[in-house]
């Protein structure tokens, strides 16, 4: 069986369509025949200062919308990642191998810290991709399910692990990335030549999965499009319809070409009005479920606690098999 693992930050209310189509979509079907650990990433939230009772808040409700999206706790490890200290310890060994500049380079990194400035810029955004990267080592995951922005982290996981094994033995398995090329970067609504993003200045251009329908449709019929009138799979000159196409195609399941047919002469409110017509009727019930598990509280904590059990079975051996191969005196905790 191959080994899954992916994450997601606890940095919103609710996850946005970006999430779902570029990540989730592939989690829920990856959970299928495969070894699938997802984990929800709290302390790389902590990059982003968050008020407790809101991260609080948001991490349950991340767990009760992956839950309501098609995660099944029976079929896959759900876990929280500040469960388990493997994730720090393996961290720090990895951050002992980085170079400075490396990190340097990653362009979230340089983006994020370009936007607030050195001071206002904290060590843990730096070394934010270290911590990723030991998240996906600890568990000897083969495959990393991610939207295209992911893509340099998981180059850095890779030649972490590759240099690790290189220098004291074979230790880590070395992850590809899974993207799926055609949903791999969902764009704003309002700005269709950007990703749709939690940070963004605006969320109008966001279709969040807990928003209501009214509001998701209305944000859809008002999307930026061209002053065109075909409704065509053009990037360069349509990002607009574009976008919709592939919002449209990833949900309903049919081709941009079966898509672009179905809406030859008629005018992008008829698209929209379709798009619309998807997106809400997707969510709506994923809404109704996120509400119904996030009223008991206790069964959504033990399903967290149990994963994080079964994700420590696999964490503590990659650790232990990491600190021999480094020479670090095994202690009592290690022993074994
Ligand atoms: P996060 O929480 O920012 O995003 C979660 C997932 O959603 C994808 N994504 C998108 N895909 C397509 N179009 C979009 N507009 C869009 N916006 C977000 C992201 O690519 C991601 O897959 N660094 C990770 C969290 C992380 C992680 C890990 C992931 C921490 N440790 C280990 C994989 C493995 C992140 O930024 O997630």
């Amino acid at each position: 069986m191959k080994r899954i693992l992916s994450g997601i930050q606890p940095t919103a209310d609710s996850l946005h369509l970006g999430n779902y189509l570029g990540a989730v979509k592939q989690w829920v079907e990856l959970q299928e025949g495969n070894d699938a650990f997802y984990c929800i990433v709290d302390l790389h939230a902590l990059t982003i200062e968050t008020d407790p009772a809101i991260l609080r808040r948001r991490t349950l409700a991340a767990a009760a919308q992956l839950i309501a999206i098609g995660l099944d706790p029976k079929k896959c490890t759900l876990f929280v990642q500040s469960h388990l200290s493997e994730h720090n310890q393996l961290g720090w060994i990895f951050e002992c191998i980085t170079g400075f500049g490396e990190a340097s380079r990653m362009t979230q990194f340089k983006d994020k810290s370009a936007k607030s400035g050195s001071d206002r810029t904290v060590v843990g955004l730096f070394t934010y991709p270290i911590l990723q990267a030991a998240d996906i080592l600890l568990y000897q995951a083969n495959s990393v399910p991610v939207g295209e922005d992911q893509r340099q982290h998981i180059e850095l996981t890779r030649d972490l692990a590759q240099r690790f094994n290189a220098k004291y033995g074979p230790v880590f398995t070395i992850p590809d990335a899974h993207i799926i090329k055609s949903a791999a970067k969902i764009n704003d609504l309002q700005d269709p030549n950007s990703k749709m993003s939690k940070s963004a200045a605006s969320n109008s251009g966001v279709i969040d999965i807990l928003d209501s329908s009214d509001v998701n449709a209305k944000k859809i019929k008002s999307a930026v499009t061209d002053t065109g009138k075909d409704v065509k799979f053009d990037e360069k000159n349509k990002p607009g319809i574009s976008n919709l196409l592939t919002i449209h195609s990833a949900l309903s399941g049919k081709s941009i070409t079966s898509l672009e047919n179905e809406f030859a002469g008629k005018g992008y409110g008829d698209f929209k009005g379709a798009v619309a017509e998807v997106v809400t009727s997707f969510f709506a019930p994923v809404k109704a479920r996120t509400e119904e598990l996030l009223k008991d509280e206790q069964s959504l904590l033990s399903i967290l606690e149990e994963g994080s059990a079964k994700a420590r079975e696999v964490a503590a051996k990659t650790l232990k098999k990491t600190y021999d191969a480094l020479g670090l005196v095994p202690g009592s905790q290690l022993k074994g």
